[in-house]
């Protein structure tokens, strides 16, 4: 990659992330990975325990108004609200939704939307399960080979769950990239500045011409992606911004 990394797979099993499992299912010729059902009294709290990103974000209070130290009169009266995101909707209930996602399109529910021919194993493939103007849904394919770039989501909060397959998400945490390593049925969330680069991951053999399948939320919709490189004083450099309709560096 750009950078040095470090592989916090062993720190992020215990911390960084949900397992969810999920029944064993074979769908338009891409195999999903075998998987049993979670007991869903368990799912409010497995996927607040499951975010990787600060705890979770309530509505602004009183209490959550921060006082700027002041430097001059103007500045000692000013008063920043917290404002945790640009929608309605929280990491946690993006959480949610891509879990319930996860489970229809595993269901079968999204089938009409899936390619006749099955899903490409060379190339990226997406598409839009469902959206609003608070929030947009996708479904997403990785394939080995192709990378999102390190970027991030706007002004979007977004949050994913893993179908099938695995990954590996290089994050930026503000001198170094770390990298984790998602399997089937984990969640991560993606908090406003959140920057990273996902990649396909190997999962097995034979897995190398298996696309990994992934069901993701923004909030509010993604409409733009800014890209970054890391420069050799180990900062981080924005490249360019883009306005875009479609997921995760596509
Ligand atoms: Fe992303």
């Amino acid at each position: 990659m750009w950078c040095r990394t470090t592989d916090e797979d062993q720190r992020q099993r215990g911390t960084g992330r949900q397992t969810r499992q999920r029944t064993p299912r074979t769908a338009h010729g891409t195999h999903v990975c075998k998987t049993i059902s979670r007991d869903g009294t368990h799912r409010h709290s497995g996927v607040l325990s499951g975010v990787v990103c600060p705890p979770p974000i309530r509505p602004p209070t009183s209490e959550s108004f921060a006082i700027m130290p002041a430097q001059s009169a103007a500045l000692r009266s000013s008063v920043i609200p917290a404002v945790p995101g640009p929608t309605r909707l929280r990491l946690p209930d993006l959480l949610h939704i891509t879990d319930q996602d996860a489970d229809d399109v595993l269901g079968g529910r999204y089938d009409h939307l899936l390619p006749a021919p099955g899903i490409p194993t060379r190339d990226r493939w997406f598409t839009r399960l469902h959206s609003n103007d608070e929030l947009d849904v996708w479904l997403i394919s990785w394939v080995p080979g192709l990378t999102t770039e390190l970027h991030d989501h706007s002004g979007s909060l977004g949050a994913m769950t893993l179908l099938s397959g695995a990954l590996h998400e290089y994050r930026w945490t503000g001198d170094q990239l770390r990298r984790r390593r998602l399997t089937a049925g984990d969640q991560a969330a993606f908090p406003l500045g959140w920057v990273h680069d996902v990649t396909w991951a190997p999962f097995g053999a034979g897995s190398s011409h298996v696309p990994t399948l992934s069901v993701h939320a923004y909030s509010p919709p993604l409409t733009a992606m800014s890209y970054y490189e890391i420069t050799e004083r180990d900062t981080l450099r924005r490249v360019r911004t883009e306005l875009t309709d479609s997921p995760e560096g596509q």
